[in-house]
């Protein structure tokens, strides 16, 4: 179905009439422009904003993807936010830092089912994907206690937990974005609520449902055992069992099978031509192969 030619606008009353969280987008910041939601929300955290701030934006002229892409984000058609997170809030959660990306994709997910029709699985670590399309990503980033954010922030690291003063949970989804909307390089891979579904759904309350996902979420997480976070992720990951291709940093591409997660979110993978060996990846962008 195409969507209208008049997008509608999220308005901080829109999002947080429906919101019964207790801190998640109960501060929330919401712009028409930005270059990326993340750094306005890492330069917020490193001035001291609480856990739970949320940055909003109708359009971002310089979205950040994983692995230094641009995020393809135009202006309200899709939802760009990213939630401060203050771990030192909670030493079990400091320590449980590499599960934060796949939780809050798991947590999107859930957002995503409770307010349209659609089925969504995950590409390992936290692609939402609805028919093997990419829907969204998440891009988490930690700041650094001591020296701030500087524009070079990483993926939240297990060794990094006690530096860590705050992780950035950026979250991009396709929402009501027509297919035309899309670069022809994404045509294919990508796609949108609206087109899965054949119809425009309001973006406050999706947006409010991810607020209550991810505090839920990242709540649980002091008391959520690894072996619960692992079942409860493995269930919805789509990666798992299949053969892929992964692109790891600077090295050669891996090929081989899924074989499951590790305690701390990292893919299990066994080398093709291997029968043990079992290789733990911790970053990387997988491919899934036929
Ligand atoms: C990916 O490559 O899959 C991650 C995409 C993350 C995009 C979101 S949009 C909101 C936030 N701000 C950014 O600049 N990036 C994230």
């Amino acid at each position: 179905m195409a969507a209208p030619a008049k997008p509608d606008r999220l308005s901080t009353q829109s999002v947080q009439a429906g919101l019964h969280t207790k801190r998640i987008g109960r501060i929330l910041r919401l712009f028409e422009e930005v270059d990326s939601t993340n750094v306005v929300a890492s330069d917020l955290a490193h001035r001291g904003a609480e856990h739970g701030t949320v940055v909003v934006a109708e359009r971002q002229t310089a979205g950040k993807g994983r692995l230094g892409r641009f995020w393809f984000s135009p202006a309200a058609e899709g939802l760009y936010c990213s939630i401060v997170l203050r771990p030192e809030s909670s030493a079990s959660l400091a320590n449980r830092l590499t599960w934060i990306p796949l939780l809050s994709a798991m947590a999107t997910a859930r957002a995503i089912e409770q307010t349209t029709s659609l089925s969504i699985h995950l590409k390992w670590p936290n692609d939402i994907m609805v028919h093997e399309r990419k829907l969204g990503g998440l891009l988490c980033e930690s700041g650094d206690r001591e020296r701030g954010w500087s524009g070079g922030a990483s993926q939240p690291q297990a060794r990094d937990v006690s530096y860590v003063g705050y992780v950035i949970v950026g979250i991009g989804l396709n929402v009501n974005t027509p297919s035309e909307s899309f670069p022809l390089d994404l045509r294919d891979v990508a796609t949108s609520i609206a087109i899965a579904t054949g119809r425009r759904v309001d973006r406050a309350r999706l947006l409010t449902a991810l607020f209550h996902e991810i505090e839920l979420a990242i709540d649980s997480l002091p008391t959520v055992s690894d072996s619960q976070l692992v079942r409860s992720y493995s269930s919805l990951c789509a990666t798992i069992g299949r053969r892929v291709r992964l692109q790891l940093h600077g090295n050669e591409p891996l090929l081989g099978r899924a074989e499951g997660i590790g305690p701390d979110g990292s893919l299990l993978v066994l080398p093709d031509g291997k029968q043990a060996d079992v290789v733990q990846v911790r970053a990387g962008e997988v491919v899934h192969l036929r």
